[in-house]
């Protein structure tokens, strides 16, 4: 649905993308998850063709995005991060103003934006202002406009951003229900585990980079691979801590009650060695786990160290 290839975008003499590489398959749900001015929005307005690009490539279902902005408009439905104002304007004819745009009018238009409205859990605001809605409703009114034209791909950047836990819980549900629909979905976040959750992809950014991606699990993998060991045992946690300085792989050790936290060097199987060593001397470990403990740490660790770089 989306590639992207050594993508480059500055503003002035400071570079927001610096050579991207993106790819999403279709009825993927992609997590693009980076701290603030990593280059999200910038990447996602690119696609959408409402932003220029200085180098690069990118295809939206085979069609060149940097070239065919009108046609890869109407492949896409893009939801800024941001909301305008609609001064009386109610819900229903905010999407009825939006349908008209597209030549769907009168009860057509009705219809569609009342059915809209019941996807986005709106249907009992359809009579309300617009500029009285929360935040997290204007979000998902914002949202049932980017589905009008029904495309196949929704871009959404950060539609969780400023909500309470609840809207964000109400906008995860909304986010399965496109699955369902098997739409593309590019949504993106400066907080990763509103996404962990939701996502079948994973990408991290910084730096208009692309650092790591995949599924959740790999990318977890990838980043977590050398992490300490966490091997609690029952008792004989001297015994077995002497047992894993000896190993030549294992590099630091040192336990806090009877969990001893272990770094090595190696893979997999260098985990179940180890393990294996320590069953053989009768120490009784009863769990064992790798340090990272979720998605939130490997996110900090991965953005940590890289910045913006200016040419
Ligand atoms: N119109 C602009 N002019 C100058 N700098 C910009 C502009 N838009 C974005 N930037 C800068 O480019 C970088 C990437 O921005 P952006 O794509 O909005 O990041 P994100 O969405 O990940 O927060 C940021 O450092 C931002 O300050
Ligand atoms: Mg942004």
């Amino acid at each position: 649905m989306l590639q992207i290839k050594g993508l480059e975008k500055a503003y002035g003499n400071f570079k927001a993308l610096n050579g991207l590489d993106l790819e999403i398959k279709k009825g993927e749900i992609f997590g693009f998850i980076g701290p603030n001015g990593a280059g999200k929005s910038t990447t996602m307005k690119i696609v959408s063709g409402l932003l220029t690009a200085d180098s690069g490539e990118a295809y939206v279902a085979g069609i060149d995005a940097l070239k065919n902005h009108k046609k890869v408009k109407e492949k896409i439905g893009y939801m800024p991060d941001f909301f305008g104002t609609y001064t009386n304007l109610k819900a229903i004819e905010y999407l009825e103003f939006f349908a008209s745009t597209y030549g769907i009018l009168g009860s057509e238009a009705k219809k569609l934006g009342m059915d809209l409205l019941e996807l986005v859990n709106l249907q009992d605001k359809y009579d309300a202002e617009v500029d009285g809605l929360s935040r997290g409703m204007k979000q998902r009114l914002c949202l049932a406009r980017c589905l009008i034209h029904n495309p196949d791909f929704l871009i959404l950047d950060e539609p969780a951003s400023g909500m309470d836990p609840r809207a964000r819980f109400e906008m995860k549900g909304i986010l399965k229900n496109l699955r369902d629909m098997d739409k593309t979905v590019l949504v993106s976040s400066h907080i990763l585990p509103e996404l962990g959750e939701i996502c079948t992809q994973i990408g991290v950014i910084n730096g208009g980079k692309m650092l790591y991606s995949g599924t959740v699990d790999e990318v977890m993998e990838q980043f977590s691979g050398n992490a300490p060991l966490k091997i609690s045992v029952l008792d004989a946690c001297d015994k077995a801590m002497m047992i894993l300085k000896e190993q030549p792989s294992v590099t630091k050790v040192r336990a806090t009650e009877n969990q001893i936290h272990c770094s090595y060097q190696g893979d997999n199987y260098e985990i179940t060695r180890l393990l294996k060593i320590l069953v053989q001397n009768d120490i009784p470990v009863i769990g064992l786990d790798k340090e990272v403990a979720n998605l939130e740490d490997v996110f900090m660790k991965i953005t940590e160290t890289t910045d913006g770089e200016a040419i």
